[in-house]
């Protein structure tokens, strides 16, 4: 199964990929995370990102694009994969659409999150993350059971340095400009499935699920 999850920052991208992994077994990639660890390990492509990610714009083209062009050829691909933040722009998906082709893997479904901008402002500034596995909370939605430790395993928590409002506010007109164009390129395609981000995780779960089996 091939993936692609659309949808404006704070959406529920990254909760809805983590479930689905547990379901299906097949990687996330998300462009996000192999970015900020590369900002972590202080690579020169991470110093790079790292001012674009801080100002909510996008990391150009050519880095993203490399980066996914490596981590596609990567074996745990084969069974399938979950895009989480990629593509972006539609110089992205081009790109992309041509790399599945010459590795004759198509996509599946393109899933798009549907959540209001004043939702995501909200779920963004009260994010948290767990340093050691990931585990996502949200200090009024999901809190963590012990104060600022993961419920998972015990690492700390800690607040993206891009989920503060002035930063959000930028990455929420990026998308609209740059990204929700997306919608009509795989809507053309007949690729597209919306569905209600509003709703508890567990219930947009289960739309997800009875979109990619039904028959
Ligand atoms: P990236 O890491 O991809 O961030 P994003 O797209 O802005 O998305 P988020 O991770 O913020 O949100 P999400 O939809 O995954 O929501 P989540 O599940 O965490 O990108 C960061 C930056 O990297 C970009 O700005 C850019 O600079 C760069 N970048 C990355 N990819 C790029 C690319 N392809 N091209 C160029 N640049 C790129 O949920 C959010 C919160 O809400 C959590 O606290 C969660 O607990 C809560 N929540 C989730 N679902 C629900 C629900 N149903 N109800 C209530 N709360 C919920």
């Amino acid at each position: 199964m091939r993936i692609i999850f659309l949808g404006p920052p704070g959406a529920g991208k990254g909760t809805q990929a983590k479930m689905l992994i547990d379901r299906y077994g097949i990687p996330q990639i998300s462009t996000g995370d192999i970015l900020r660890a590369a900002v972590k390990e202080g690579t020169p492509m991470g110093k790079k990102a790292k001012e674009y990610m801080d100002a909510g714009k996008l990391v150009p083209d050519e880095v993203v694009i490399g980066i996914m062009q490596d981590r596609l050829k990567e074996p745990d691909c084969s069974k399938g994969f979950i895009l989480d933040g990629f593509p972006r722009t539609v110089a992205q998906a081009e790109a992309l659409e041509n790399m599945l082709k010459e590795m004759n893997m198509p996509i599946d479904k393109v899933l798009a999150l549907d959540v209001p901008d004043e939702v995501l402002l909200e779920r963004l500034t009260g994010r948290r993350t767990c340093k050691a596995c990931g585990q996502m909370y949200h200090v009024k939605f999901d809190p963590p059971k012990s104060g600022g430790k993961c419920d998972k395993c015990g690492g700390e928590l800690f607040q993206r340095d891009d989920d503060k409002e002035e930063t959000i506010k930028n990455r929420l007109s990026v998308y609209h400009a740059q990204t929700a164009p997306l919608l009509d390129f795989y809507g053309k395609k007949d690729m597209v499935v919306k569905i209600d981000g509003t709703k508890a995780p567990d219930e947009i779960f289960k739309s997800l699920i009875n979109v990619l089996e039904r028959k």
